[in-house]
């Protein structure tokens, strides 16, 4: 009966170049999830770079001086750099808009005019025919702009264009992020993460590596998914479990790591001398 043999370097120089590629592209998938934390994330509390301070922002909500808020991006800047940018065709529209919303969008600034534009009117002549509360759209009742297709009402909106909401004099309060976003986003990982981490795991198994070692380093990443998705929720009520994240990130990612440099090393190694060569 032919059988795969489930060492791996005796596996048939087709599959050992299907596992490498496999391999790389799990890698390289992971080092750009890392790149998009940093990219989606780094801005979360108003400063720069990645801290404990921006998965508060994004899992737990947290409160930041007044002036480093300002830089924090607002959800309609979100927005239209996302899922409403389309609905801006024209480019110096949309700076006029994302430039508005970046500088800590005040109401004096929806009537600054650039290259005979103001933010007002870009939302008036882009958004509104889905966002004013009599347009007949869903999303009009749930997050208008304005009570009609020509006002744009700054009270409406200033509830989307302001990072955070004030708090006690000087300090604004920012996060956490919705729970249908966080809905989305857990949904989309949960089904897709433990799927390859399964598959890695397997494989991990399969490398000659001490039994001991296996049985510690292979369940690492598969538990720590479990305490990472659970704590996203868990930190809107109990903020501590932001710590949870952050360690659980990083536990996965030196245990995946280190699976995808064992299995990449199993599978290429030369084999033993003292082994007979089977045919597969
Ligand atoms: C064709 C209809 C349409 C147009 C035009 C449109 N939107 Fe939206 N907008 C939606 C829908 C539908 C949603 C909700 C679904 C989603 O979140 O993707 C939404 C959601 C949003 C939200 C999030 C609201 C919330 O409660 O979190 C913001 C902010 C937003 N849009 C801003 C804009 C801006 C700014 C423009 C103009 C540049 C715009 N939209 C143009 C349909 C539209």
């Amino acid at each position: 009966m032919p059988m795969i043999d489930l060492a791996l370097h005796r596996l048939p120089t087709p599959l050992k170049l299907v596992l490498t590629a496999f391999l790389a592209m799990l890698g390289a998938g992971y080092l750009f999830a890392i790149a998009n934390i940093y990219a989606s994330h780094s801005g979360a509390d108003g400063k720069p770079g990645l801290t404990i301070d921006d998965l508060k922002a994004v899992y737990s909500g947290v409160t930041v001086e007044k002036s480093s808020a300002k830089s924090a991006p607002s959800i309609m800047l979100k927005m239209i750099e996302g899922a409403m940018r389309q609905y801006v065709s024209d480019s110096a529209d949309f700076l006029v808009l994302h430039d508005w919303l970046a500088d800590g969008n005040g109401e004096p600034g929806l009537e600054k005019e650039r290259d005979g534009r103001t933010p007002r009117r870009v939302i008036t002549l882009n958004c509104l025919r889905c966002h004013a509360a009599d347009s007949g759209e869903l999303i009009g009742t749930k997050a208008p702009f304005g009570p009609d297709q020509l006002t744009v009402d700054y009270k409406m909106i200033s509830q989307f264009t302001t990072p955070g909401t004030a708090t006690e004099a000087g300090t604004v309060r920012i996060g956490p992020q919705s729970a249908p976003h966080l809905i989305l986003i857990t949904h989309a990982h949960m089904l897709a993460i433990p799927i390859f981490t399964l598959i890695v795991a397997f494989l991990f198994w399969l490398t000659p590596l001490p039994r001991g070692f296996r049985a510690i380093v292979a369940p690492i990443p598969m538990l720590t998914l479990v305490f990472d998705f659970s704590s996203w929720w868990l930190a809107r009520v109990a903020p501590g479990a932001i710590y949870v994240i952050a360690a659980a990130g990083a536990a996965y990612g030196s245990a995946f790591g280190l699976q995808l440099l064992s299995i990449a090393y199993a599978t290429w190694r030369r084999p033993p001398a003292n082994q007979s060569p089977t045919t597969t």
